[in-house]
């Protein structure tokens, strides 16, 4: 109980140690795959109103809100999360990229800073992992989400495929801390992360605490040989 409560102070520690190497991590650990999930998780929002607004929550260092951007040039992006140093990465980001995501706001998952149904659209990128209370989460998303609004959520899940399981965890448990404690700088970091999907619910399990969360249909689909989930919700 006591981790639990302690949870977003050591999440918020952590992802603020390992903003600087955090995309080349990214790169190294999915073999380069990440930001074609990324590109992914934005195209499946289908958005095609004149100027919609998205919410990319825990945006880390902007990589789905710039996306988003790129692939919807009439949306209002705006890119959220509870770490400012992430925050602060994903604005440079921004500015060097030439990216129109002008929008950031330093919020928690768990009690998001925006009236209801502010949005037409949510992503977040993994995220679902790291928070206190998974139930809560996806209700906050539910809520600030309009009407027939979609939430896409893409998080790492456990391989189904009994070969494939096996040279997962070999990799995830053994050779990522490896990666993590030699490039990343921080070991502490890379052993909590394959840590954080043991008692994750597995994909079919999220898909249905999101129609309990109020979601009125949600669906995913596997990516990187089952490793990677993208849960699509609407509201
Ligand atoms: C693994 S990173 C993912 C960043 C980005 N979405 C991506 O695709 O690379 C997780 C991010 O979630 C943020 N985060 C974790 N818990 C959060 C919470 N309760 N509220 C807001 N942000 C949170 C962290 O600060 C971190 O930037």
């Amino acid at each position: 109980m006591s981790s639990q409560l302690d949870k977003p102070a050591r999440v918020q520690a952590m992802f603020t140690r390992i903003v600087r190497r955090y995309d080349l991590m990214n790169r190294l650990m999915t073999l380069g795959r990440d930001q074609a999930w990324r590109q992914l998780t934005a195209r499946e929002l289908r958005l095609d109103g004149p100027a919609p607004r998205v919410l990319d929550l825990a945006t880390g260092t902007g990589d789905i809100a710039l996306a988003i951007a790129r692939q919807y040039p009439n949306a209002r992006v705006i890119a959220a999360d509870f770490v400012r140093p992430m925050l602060q990465a994903a604005q440079l980001k921004s500015r060097e990229r030439g990216s129109p995501v002008r929008d950031f706001a330093q919020g928690d998952a768990l009690s998001l800073p925006f009236a209801d149904a502010t949005f037409d659209a949510l992503t977040n990128g993994f995220l679902l992992r790291n928070v206190a209370d998974l139930g809560r989460a996806l209700r906050e998303m539910w809520r600030v989400v309009k009407p027939g609004g979609r939430v896409a959520c893409l998080e790492i899940t456990r391989p189904g495929a009994p070969v494939f399981r096996q040279l997962f965890q070999l990799y995830f448990y053994r050779v990522v801390p490896v990666i993590g404690r030699l490039i990343g700088g921080d070991a502490q970091a890379y052993t909590y992360l394959p840590n954080s999907l043991t008692d994750f619910p597995r994909a079919a399990q999220l898909r249905r605490m999101m129609l309990e969360a109020g979601f009125r249909e949600a669906r995913y689909r596997l990516l990187g040989l089952g490793a990677m989930a993208l849960h699509i919700a609407t509201v």
